[in-house]
């Protein structure tokens, strides 16, 4: 089993970036000069993953523009003789697949998962939430580190982290114990979608990083509303773990949270001084 294709669930109304989110995806504003969603894809290229599948919704279409050709600007460049500019717009359109498909109802982010089973079929599969940026610092990357869990236990693998307790709140939360510690690898009893700080079973949080196996679809379509009324992929992954078929990984990633504005702005600040833009 090869992981082929990386899903991306890209419907969300980004309500925290209104009114920035009215016409523009969340997914495609940008940290310094690329939108979001392109340094998920870019991740999952330096994982060995060549077919992108993305679930889009309404007012969408900026993301298939942004990876798809655009021969009157690159006519421009050429006769302003900005050609270097070629290269960065067409890198990433070159080296990839991308195909889409609509969220009708935006029902929560199993939801969305589910929506993407038409272009993901029957195989295992990497789910990116681009939101999440995940800066690989030393020569890691996070997806690829998954994929290697994912070869050697051949079940679904979730990316956590540790959060302070007045933090679980936010999270879909692990309960399980540690399996191997030189792949930093728990398995996963059971989860709880956002506990209240009191009733979590630890601070191992989730985060927007999965490995997924194609039974997971068959699991969402009866998987019932749950936490703000949204089909939740975290009870989906109750299932698969009171079967011991799901592991966590504890990253070690530098990751922001750009779906909220403190995350946005931090990860903003940090790529530019890293990038000697600020000092
Ligand atoms: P979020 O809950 O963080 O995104 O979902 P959101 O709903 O767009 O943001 P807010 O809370 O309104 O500000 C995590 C990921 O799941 C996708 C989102 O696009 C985001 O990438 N998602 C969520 C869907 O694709 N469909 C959904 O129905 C819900």
């Amino acid at each position: 089993m090869i992981i082929n294709k990386c899903l991306f669930p890209a419907a969300g109304y980004g309500t925290r970036f209104l009114p920035a989110t009215k016409a523009v995806p969340k997914e495609m504003l940008p940290i310094l000069t690329k939108p979001l969603l392109q340094y998920g894809v870019e991740e999952a290229l330096s994982a060995g993953i060549s077919n992108m599948a993305i679930v889009t919704g309404r007012g969408k279409r900026s993301i298939e523009d942004h990876f798809d050709k655009a021969f009157e600007l690159e006519y421009q460049l050429i006769e302003n003789s900005k050609k270097d500019y070629i290269k960065k717009i067409n890198d990433i359109t070159d080296a990839a697949t991308f195909t889409y498909v609509r969220q009708k109802e935006m029902l929560g982010l199993g939801h969305a998962i589910l929506s993407g089973q038409p272009l993901i079929g029957n195989e295992p599969f990497a789910v990116n939430l681009a939101d999440d940026l995940c800066i690989n610092e030393n020569g890691e990357n996070i997806l690829f580190e998954m994929i290697t869990i994912f070869n050697k236990y051949h079940c679904s693998v979730i990316a956590i982290e540790e959060v302070p307790d007045d933090q679980t709140h936010k999270y879909g939360i692990i309960s399980g114990k540690l399996l191997n510690n030189s792949d930093n690898t728990f398995q996963v009893d059971s989860l709880i979608e956002k506990p209240a700080k009191n009733q979590s079973p630890s601070n191992l949080a989730i985060i927007g990083r999965y490995i997924l196996t194609p039974d997971i679809f068959e699991i969402l379509k009866t998987t019932k509303p749950g936490k703000s009324g949204e089909i939740q992929i975290t009870d989906a992954l109750i299932k698969q773990a009171k079967n011991g078929k799901v592991l966590a990984y504890k990253h070690q990633s530098k990751r922001f949270d750009c779906g909220s504005i403190e995350g946005f702005v931090n990860a903003t600040n940090y790529l530019a001084l890293k990038k000697g833009i600020i000092k």
